[in-house]
């Protein structure tokens, strides 16, 4: 959440920092600003609404000054506004700061500065951290780095964040804790970022800033200290993104282009991990831990949204095939419970971002207990691979999208490895059998390539349906995990109210909703439940429900009864979640362009959630 770019160097710093400015927004589109030096004059612009809406209040001003910084927000403490957006400044006006994440002991800190004369112009927890820097650096005989390292000793929470000094257009700061922060080297430059994607057109060396550190960036010369003072020698990566992993390429919109790739990122995620032919599959990050999987007594999945949808889809996956007990939780509520954990349990934590605050403190929970914990993340070089024991990347690419699409098909992948893999070691699975399933898996990336072939049939339902204010999604197994996904989809991006249910629980509540105007989404394969959910189907059209059912290529069945059907290629259960995905991705996309809403920037989320 809030993303933020910095540059110092010789180049005009506004294009840049606007154009990855552009690039965060994802992150957050509350409000957008920039801060420059030109010579010694420190030019700050701002605005509340999206970054275009900066790009246009600043095109007549003096956007000169080859050091600059800018922000994009998530609103969380004060209101959307230009007031409240950043960078915000010091009392002597010559500090200015940008921040991502949350100050939590701000008000105390804000009384005392009150208390010691200082007013405050906006009603962030962000003013308070730069008035605090200013004042330990007027009241102490010391340069602002020294301020900078003591002031954030003072302060809990999280935060990313780059200070300018007026008085010093040759320094930029930055430091981190709990937030991302990845710096790009040039040469006689430097770039400060969330994540890579407003640096990959200028360099592919990064250096990913841990927690706790601070850099010192001039032109030529960076130091990094933690915040106890000890110099840290910078680590320099090599950057495997492509700039055209970040473009729409041609597609209308991010999640469509995004929904489309999903053969391919389904492809990478696999890649190199599943040999079928020898009935094997590879789990590098994990394999540290092949001989512990033998013996654990369970294992417990935590992530938010989508992510958590995925855990759904592996719990199933994984008691199927290596028979080990699982438990699904939501991040936000195993932190303030006191769940049983010991050191034989492992934790399988999932997240896109790798940033998501509650996932991260689910994690750090669970460790202190004593449980190993696999990450299974998007983003590489995110926090929650830096503080899991192991883990397996997805592989699906930078997902701009803030509807998450191909990372969810290829958590799902990751998932359904992972339950092969630990079948594997615990040899709950015969060899014949698991070569079967890996020479299957490996065509679906070729089945998810037909399914996307029903988009004009698709498009048309939409149009049908775009106007309901409710819909009902209903799947039984596996298919109510999809069920689940394809209602979120639809809510966050076309703000249709929807919900996802068991098949079987609809008659227990939601069946007094369902009247002719309320279409109801059947995830209804050829699988073990198929006759189950013919009868579920049946319940609703008898109460005029409108069905639209995804149905197994050639069904005849259902077509007798729903008023749209669209077919996905027959598969084994086990890979249903990936096949049954597609349509209702396809749905929500198309109901929503229909609706006139902002796709990609759905409101009031952001992509990466970093508060709790
Ligand atoms: C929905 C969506 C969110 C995320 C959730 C967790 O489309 O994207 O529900 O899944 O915020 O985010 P990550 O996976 O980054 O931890």
């Amino acid at each position: 959440m809030c993303g933020i770019v910095g540059y110092i160097g010789f180049r005009e710093a506004w294009p840049i920092v606007l154009k990855g400015l552009k690039r965060l927004e994802y992150r957050g589109y509350d409000s957008a600003g920039i801060a420059l030096i030109d010579h010694e004059n420190l030019n700050i612009y701002k605005k509340a609404g999206k970054v275009k809406e900066l790009e246009d209040f600043a095109a007549d001003k003096n956007l000169s000054g080859t050091i600059g910084m800018g922000h994009t927000r998530w609103a969380t403490h004060g209101a959307p506004s230009d007031r409240n957006s950043h960078p915000h400044t010091s009392q002597k006006g010559n500090l200015s700061i940008i921040h991502n994440g949350i100050i939590e002991n701000y008000s105390t800190l804000k009384e005392e500065l009150i208390s010691r004369g200082h007013s405050f112009s906006s009603d962030t927890d962000t003013e308070v951290l730069i008035h605090l820097i200013e004042d330990i650096y007027q009241n102490n005989n010391i340069d602002l780095t020294e301020a900078v390292r003591l002031a954030l000793n003072e302060v809990t929470g999280a935060y990313a964040i780059v200070i300018m000094d007026e008085e010093n257009p040759n320094q930029l700061i930055a430091a981190r804790k709990g937030s991302p922060m990845v710096i790009g080297v040039g040469q006689g430059e430097y770039f400060i970022a969330s994540d890579a994607t407003p640096i990959v057109e200028y360099t592919k060396n990064v250096i990913y800033l841990n927690d706790n550190e601070i850099a010192f960036l001039k032109r030529d010369e960076l130091e990094i200290k933690r915040l106890d003072n000890v110099v840290q020698t910078p680590y320099i990566q090599e950057l495997e993104l492509k700039l055209e992993m970040l473009e729409k390429g041609g597609y209308e919109h991010f999640m469509l282009k995004e929904i489309y790739e999903q053969p391919r990122s389904i492809r990478d995620c696999m890649r190199g991990r599943i040999y079928p032919e020898e009935g094997q599959v590879q789990l590098g990050g994990i394999k540290e831990f092949a001989d512990k999987l033998k013996n654990i007594d369970r294992i417990i999945i935590v992530a938010c949204g989508t992510s958590w949808h995925a855990g759904l889809v592996g719990e199933y996956l994984i008691e199927e095939y290596a028979r080990i007990p699982v438990e699904v939780e939501y991040a936000s509520e195993f932190r303030y419970r006191n769940p049983i954990i010991t050191e034989k349990d492992v934790v399988i934590a999932i997240s896109q971002s790798g940033e998501t605050a509650d996932t991260m403190a689910a994690i750090e929970m669970a460790k202190e207990k004593g449980a190993t914990i696999f990450g299974i993340c998007n983003v590489v070089g995110a926090s929650i691979p830096r503080i899991t024991h192991a883990g397996v990347y997805t592989h699906a690419g930078p997902e701009i999208g803030v509807a998450s699409t191909k990372a969810f098909t290829a958590q799902v992948t990751v998932l359904t490895l992972m339950a092969f893999y630990m079948a594997q070691q615990k040899g709950t699975l015969t060899s014949s059998k698991l070569r079967e399933l890996l020479t299957e898996l490996d065509c679906i990336p070729e089945k998810i390539q037909t399914a996307l072939l029903s988009n004009d049939l698709i498009q048309e339902i939409s149009s049908k349906i775009k106007d309901a204010r409710n819909c009902l999604f209903l799947g039984r197994g596996s298919g109510f995990p999809v069920a689940l996904e394809g209602a979120l989809k639809l809510k966050e991006i076309s703000y249709i109210h929807a919900e996802g249910y068991p098949a079987a629980e609809m008659k227990h509540g939601p069946i007094a909703l369902i009247d002719e105007e309320m279409p109801v989404v059947f995830i209804a394969t050829k699988n073990s439940s198929y006759e189950k959910v013919i009868s579920n189907i049946q319940e609703v059209k008898a109460r005029k429900g409108k069905v639209i059912a995804i149905v197994t290529e050639g069904d005849t069945e259902v077509k007798k009864m729903a008023d749209y059907c669209i077919e996905i290629p027959d598969a084994s259960e086990a890979f249903l979640p990936l096949l049954a995905t597609i349509p209702l991705q396809l749905l929500s996309y198309h109901i929503a362009v229909m609706r006139g809403c902002n796709v990609d920037q759905p409101r009031n989320l952001a992509k990466s959630v970093t508060v709790e």
